[in-house]
């Protein structure tokens, strides 16, 4: 009778559950107080044939000691509970604690963004350590192009002696355009932000890396009014309703015609000024429509399609809005540079 007793109890206590002290205080009571269930036991033990003393009060032992062992965790609950709410900082400040603040090239990137989006620009996106085959050979680069050495690509060596001319950084974005066009057809309308690496000595005016922004489009009947009222629109979302543009004819192994657009310098409003040399232009990208070898290259019928390609430089772009002259404090992280711009978002 008593085994039984006790037998049961031992389960119940395993599953014992209080919400709040008073709760547990209860428990506590109910189980092992002097007028507690246990204590009870503890009585009748009296009445136990003598054989079987032995083996109840072992069990009755047990049973006292894992109440006391689950009453003893669930307080030890409570407690790291009600610690965890007292340790608020009181040294803390108690004005509001600043936040950070966006990069400003993360900043011109978003409008530059959202000015394309609004024009039906999706985004892409591709591999800043890139092939040989997206980077250039596909974008029209001939294997001893000249052109090859104006990017100053950096390769990606495995070891000293062994270097891996196939596996480079990606020294532009168009390497995303051949990764679109290779998956897609037609029409096609993307932007392709992202970091690209130059070998470049690194100075106010160089970096060996930055960012770009490169558009593709390629439909039915694309030609090049379609890329000057786009690059137009953009420019005056960007810098102003009054901005004019000029395109000048330019080499890029990937687009033919070429050309490079200038703005009406956005610092002195085009009359000159030092800032543009005081010829009132100042450059912000290249474009030009896509050369039909790249189509081809691509697995685009380059007689049914025509499309342009453009592609600007983010920290360009930031320097003209902002007149950041060095180009170095992008990558710098000076806060007392980057808080420049709080309000600017
Ligand atoms: N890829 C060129 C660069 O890195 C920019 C560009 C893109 C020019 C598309 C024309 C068309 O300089």
């Amino acid at each position: 009778m008593l085994t039984d007793k006790i037998n049961e109890l031992l389960k119940e206590v395993q599953d014992l559950h209080a919400a709040n002290a008073e709760e547990l205080e209860a428990l506590r009571l109910k189980y092992l107080s002097k007028k507690g269930i246990i204590n009870d036991l503890m009585n009748d033990f009296r009445t136990v044939a003598a054989d079987q003393k032995r083996e109840v009060g072992m069990k009755l032992n047990e049973l006292k000691k894992q109440t006391q062992d689950r009453i003893n965790a669930l307080k030890e609950q409570f407690e790291a509970l009600s610690e965890s709410k007292n340790d608020a900082d009181l040294t803390r400040t108690a004005y509001p604690v600043k936040l950070g603040t966006r990069h400003p090239l993360t900043l011109v990137k978003n409008e530059i963004i959202d000015i394309f989006g609004r024009m039906g620009f999706t985004l892409a996106d591709g591999p800043e350590v890139e092939d040989d085959l997206h980077v250039y050979t596909k974008m029209n680069f001939a294997a001893d192009h000249p052109a090859r050495d104006m990017q100053d690509t950096f390769f990606v060596e495995q070891n000293a002696e062994d270097v891996v001319k196939n596996i480079i950084l990606r020294s532009h974005t168009s390497s995303v355009q051949a990764r679109v066009m290779e998956k897609t057809q037609p029409p096609i309308r993307v932007i392709c932000p992202g970091r690209v690496y130059r070998n470049e000595a690194i100075s106010a005016r160089a970096h060996c890396f930055f960012h770009q922004v490169e558009g593709l489009y390629i439909d039915k009947g694309v030609s090049f009014t379609d890329l000057k009222q786009v690059l137009l629109t953009f420019a005056r979302e960007m810098f102003g309703p009054d901005t004019k543009i000029r395109l000048r004819p330019s080499y890029f192994p990937f687009t033919e015609p070429s050309a490079e657009m200038d703005i009406s310098c956005n610092i002195c409003g085009g009359v000159g000024c030092s800032f543009c040399k005081h010829t009132g232009w100042v450059e912000i990208l290249g474009c030009g429509m896509v050369d039909p070898n790249v189509l081809e290259a691509c697995g685009i019928d380059s007689k049914v399609y025509s499309g342009y390609a453009f592609g600007m430089g983010i920290e360009r772009i930031a320097n003209l809005k902002y007149q950041v002259s060095d180009l170095r404090l992008f990558s710098e992280n000076d806060v007392r540079f980057l808080r420049e711009f709080e309000a600017a978002f």
